[in-house]
């Protein structure tokens, strides 16, 4: 079917999303009513603590779920289609082409036998439409390490010849192989050390702007979305609890969760706002808090929240959150002393 595209269509339309995964002591809520949008050449940052859904999200988007895992409803449009409704071989067809993925933890799973160059070689054999030949793959991998910053020559090594962030963006240069429209990065830096987690983030922030890429970039490091995003989607417990342009959620976060989240964060906030401490951990999703999923651990919490969950409602226009007592959360953090 072919069907016409509008520019203003967003890249991606997520509606409604539930996941769960079934386990022996019952079912974990992970992704519960989860919406948003990503505009074309856009990026939002998931952000939120470990646990909270994130990954979760992601491997529903490309449809590359554990056996245990249910999508049990929503919609994933992207680019006018919607993914859920596709065959498992179209899905097959559109996962790398349409929509890539740099996997949490990926840095450490290139084959240690096999040369890095052969490695992504494989990759675009598989997904071209028309199979390459070895010297226009070669081609294309060269460019796509120029353009993450690599040697082209490194190809012929092994990966113990690479340094983490090397083999970082050997992943990412994996991920973009077969020009995505949409590229989800989770926890692209996590692992390697502040100064080198700089660089590959100025490469990702250089790759979008010259592509004009939509990506996701998933982190519990809330100062590494601020550095990168123009939109964020802030999660809790399996929901999205606040969603906005990037600017305006950190210049005023009015979800309690996210206010919290971003006054512990010394590194974005700087030396004004005085410390609030996150204290407690998210809940087991086996059996969430009734009500707001944050209201054991909310320093505003009232009898409401315990029984009511709040709904996802427009604040200001483009700017959602979910929570009855928002007009409570302090402008700035000096009125927390
Ligand atoms: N394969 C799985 N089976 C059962 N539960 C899982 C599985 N993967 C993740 N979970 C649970 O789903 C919830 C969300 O996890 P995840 O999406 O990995 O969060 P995040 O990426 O934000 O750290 C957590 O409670 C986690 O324990
Ligand atoms: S709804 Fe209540 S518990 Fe939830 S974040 Fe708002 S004030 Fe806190
Ligand atoms: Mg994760």
């Amino acid at each position: 079917m072919t069907q016409t595209v509008s520019r203003d269509t967003p890249m991606l339309e997520v509606r409604n999303l539930v996941m769960n995964y079934g386990t022996k002591d019952g079912m974990v809520s992970a992704v519960e009513d989860v919406s948003f949008t990503l505009a074309r050449g856009d990026s939002l940052g998931l952000v939120g603590e470990s646990g909270c859904g994130k990954t979760s999200i992601a491997l529903s988007l490309i449809r590359l779920l554990p056996d245990n895992a249910v999508v049990k409803q929503g919609e994933v449009i992207l680019d006018g289609e919607n993914m859920l409704e596709l065959s498992p071989e179209e899905m097959r067809m559109r996962r790398w082409d349409d929509i890539s993925m740099v996997f949490q933890g990926a840095m450490n799973s290139w084959n240690p036998v096999y040369r890095v160059g052969d490695q992504i070689r494989e990759a675009i054999d598989i997904h071209w439409d028309e199979k390459p030949t070895v010297r226009e793959a070669n081609a294309k991998i060269a460019e796509l390490f120029e353009l993450v910053g690599i040697d082209p020559s490194m190809m012929e090594r092994y990966p113990h010849e690479f340094s983490g962030g090397m083999k970082q963006r050997a992943v990412i240069a994996m991920a973009l192989s077969c020009d995505p429209k949409i590229i989800i990065a989770d926890e692209p830096t996590t692992a390697l050390d502040v100064i080198v987690q700089e660089q590959v983030l100025e490469e990702l922030r250089q790759i979008q702007h010259d592509l004009g890429m939509s990506i996701i970039y998933i982190s519990h490091d809330i100062a590494v979305i601020a550095e990168i995003t123009n939109h964020i989607g802030v999660m809790y417990a399996g929901k999205l609890v606040e969603y906005g342009p990037t600017v305006d959620v950190f210049a005023r976060p009015r979800h309690p969760y996210s206010w919290l989240l971003l006054s512990s964060t010394p590194s974005v906030t700087g030396p004004r706002m005085k410390l609030a401490p996150l204290e407690g951990e998210p809940p087991n999703l086996l059996d969430p808090p009734s009500g707001c999923r944050f209201h054991p651990r909310c320093p505003f919490a009232t009898d409401r929240c315990v029984a009511e969950e709040p709904p996802m409602e427009d604040i200001v226009e483009g700017h959602r959150l979910a929570c009855w007592n928002h007009d409570q959360v302090p402008t700035t953090a000096k009125e927390t002393e």
